[in-house]
């Protein structure tokens, strides 16, 4: 609420600074054209009082045309790099200042006023409206490049939790960090096996330790000594989380409550959790950060309720940083075909048929690889930047409806037959990255195609071969094998009562309902 206030708060500042601005400039052109009217033009010459007449006249107008303008044309949005920002700009204002000068020109011809003070008027509010923006951008970068380079140097003593390390993101994550000299420790239920690090086991620098987020003492001994934790650990998917909510919730909500205890009481000041954009759920908005969540799936709901229990936990001595994940694609050591980008391809590959459903929804999508640099750039960026802030983790480029996603696919196999459905699927969301781009400079390095290109790789080698493999689902293995208990009884009463336990106080506009399914306002 608080970050709503001040988000409205600086749109209304901008406003008025360019409302100055504007004001500013008509009355310098005026007053140009009555005290040196042939500065410019010998056209120019106005008398004091037909200056005064002609600015009230044109007062209201001018204060509604400008803000207006630039509101439409998203200059007061948070969309788009600097480039695009600056395309609005000078969008906005040119669209602006033709308005202005056609009304001027249909209004005022017949009257005293010189028509030479209008192109004088439009130089100068290109030049205070583009100027101090133009500035804020060059220190703005330059703060970026500072604030990249002064990104903290982990001592090679440092270990770094990684809780769901075994899965299809935790187990690109692990090969980085370690490449990167890092000493890792995996806790993982290895649910779906351990094959994602079969080549990694026995690398000096990483420790497996097979355990249960939901049990205290595995928790314990699995944080003791590292000064940093991932937390990956989950029961990923609306559909997988639907198959035993009672165990969904435990595992990726009252877990992470367990996990915030642990954290504080070990002295790990840095918890980076992995939520999901899908706490978004259905929206024609642009989200940012500061929107509103609108989780319309038990999976979403436990991302917004386990980001409220850390955001609350604070503290001077204990660091949350929520990374908010576009939806996921590409090759991994667990690598997943019940995510859009995969399947299509895969079937595209194997069938020849693919089927959008819902085709103008939008999401954002990130390659693993990808997800994996975020992850670690959270890690190392400095904590006075990053200590107790959410980030969407993924690139303002990489936004798709599911439409563009079939022509992509339809590039890389011409031959594929489209079907277009609709259901009732609601989710639908575009999402600004502007923020984690800002402060931490993280952009995505790899496109839609690419991720494309390589499955369809994968595919043509044998590398994969089925990609229908309960094991390359998270719904499908969980439905052979069941969503793992929380065996011991202990530890089955603890994770009950922080189950149970509310949440703290909610920022969504809409909650989803345990017994319906539906969105409850
Ligand atoms: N893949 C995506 O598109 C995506 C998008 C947004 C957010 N995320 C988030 O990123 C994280 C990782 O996702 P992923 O795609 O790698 O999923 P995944 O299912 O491949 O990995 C989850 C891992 O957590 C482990 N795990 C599950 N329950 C556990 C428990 N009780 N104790 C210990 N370990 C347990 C599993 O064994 C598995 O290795 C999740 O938190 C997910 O919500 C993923």
């Amino acid at each position: 609420m608080l970050q709503d206030d001040l988000k409205l708060s600086h749109v209304a500042a901008r406003v008025l600074a360019d409302l100055t601005g504007i004001h500013v400039c008509m009355i310098a052109a005026l007053a140009i054209c009555v005290l040196h009217p042939g500065l410019i033009s010998a056209r120019m010459q106005l008398r004091p009082e037909d200056a005064v007449h002609y600015y009230v006249s044109v007062f209201l107008f001018l204060s509604l045309l400008f803000p207006g303008v630039f509101l439409l044309t998203g200059l007061y949005t948070h969309s788009g790099r600097e480039g695009s920002r600056m395309v609005s700009l000078f969008r906005g204002v040119a669209l602006s200042l033709l308005l202005f000068s056609i009304v001027s020109f249909a209004l005022y011809r017949r009257q005293q006023t010189p028509q030479g003070y209008i192109a004088l008027f439009c130089g100068l509010a290109v030049f205070s409206l583009a100027l101090p923006r133009l500035v804020k951008a060059a220190l703005q970068q330059k703060f970026q490049a500072k604030s990249a380079a002064i990104v903290r140097r982990p001592s090679s003593d440092e270990t770094v939790l990684i809780l769901g390390g075994a899965g299809y993101i935790g187990s690109c994550l692990v090969r980085k960090l370690l490449a990167a000299g890092r000493k890792v420790r995996v806790m993982d239920s290895l649910i779906y096996g351990d094959y994602s690090l079969h080549d990694v086991i026995g690398h000096p620098n990483l420790q497996l330790q097979v355990g249960d987020c939901r049990k205290l003492q595995d928790l314990v001994a699995a944080a003791r000594n590292t000064d940093a934790i991932i937390h990956l650990a989950a029961i990923v998917g609306d559909p997988a989380c639907e198959l035993d909510p009672q165990a969904s919730r435990e595992i990726n909500y009252a877990a992470t409550r367990m996990l915030i205890e642990v954290a504080k009481g070990n002295g790990n000041c840095r918890l980076i959790f992995s939520s999901s954009c899908s706490v978004y759920g259905a929206t024609d908005l642009l989200m940012d950060e500061y929107s509103d969540v609108l989780p319309i799936s038990l999976y979403a709901q436990t991302k917004v309720d386990s980001e409220e229990a850390l955001l609350e936990a604070h503290s001077a001595d204990f660091h949350p940083v929520i990374l908010r994940l576009a939806t996921v694609f590409g090759l991994s050591y667990r690598t997943r075909f019940d995510l859009i980008v995969n399947l299509l391809t895969a079937k595209a590959h194997s069938e020849g048929t693919i089927t959008i459903f819902n085709g103008t929804q939008w999401r954002p999508f990130i390659h693993v690889q990808d997800v994996a640099n975020g992850i670690c750039q959270a890690l190392d960026a400095p904590l006075d930047v990053v200590s107790g802030e959410t980030y969407n983790l993924g690139d303002s480029r990489m936004n798709f409806t599911l439409a563009q996603l079939a022509e992509r696919v339809l590039a890389e196999f011409p031959k594929t037959r489209v079907e277009y459905v609709e259901n009732a699927d609601r989710r639908n969301y575009r999402v600004s990255f502007e923020k984690i781009y800002n402060q931490i400079g993280f952009e995505c390095r790899w496109t839609l195609e690419d991720g494309i290109r390589e499955i369809k790789r994968a595919f043509e080698s044998k590398f994969i071969t089925d990609y229908r493999d309960a094991r390359y689902s998270n719904l499908q293995f969980l439905k052979l094998c069941g969503t793992p208990l929380c065996k011991d009884e202990l530890d089955r009463h603890l994770i009950a009562a922080l189950t149970n336990a509310p949440a703290p106080a909610r920022r969504s506009a809409a909650i989803w309902a345990p017994s319906t399914g539906a969105v409850r306002r």
